[in-house]
């Protein structure tokens, strides 16, 4: 093993399966290494794979993925952040922390 898939497998960080994604299309952890992570997409276009830490920015709720939307929103006080974790509406005044995120071997990786 060479150093540079060490760095690799440490910058990566497993947050569940490709199973798990693909049932609803969003993979929500609470406890990820990384701290708070939700996935929104499938493997089947593996290439949008969406990942934010949910946390609000605005008082620290945990924000929804709203696929009818195709954005972010907080069920507190209805913030709305776009894919990209920017602010769309409400009183959330940051954007949401973003991740890499990509599938490997049947699993769901994301790396800050
Ligand atoms: Fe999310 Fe207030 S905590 S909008």
């Amino acid at each position: 093993e060479t150093a540079a898939t060490k760095t690799t497998a440490e910058d990566w960080q497993k947050v569940g399966t490709v199973a798990e994604l693909d049932k609803t299309g969003q993979l929500l952890v609470e406890n990820s290494p990384i701290g708070a992570v939700l996935v929104v997409g499938t493997s089947k276009e593996a290439e949008n794979l969406t990942a934010v830490n949910p946390t609000c920015t605005h008082k620290g709720c945990t924000v929804e993925w709203k696929t009818d939307k195709d954005r972010f929103v907080c069920p507190c006080h209805d913030a709305i952040f776009t894919t990209e974790g920017k602010v769309n509406g409400g009183p959330a005044q940051k954007p949401l922390k973003t991740y890499l995120a990509k599938i490997e071997s049947g699993s769901v990786l994301v790396k800050s």
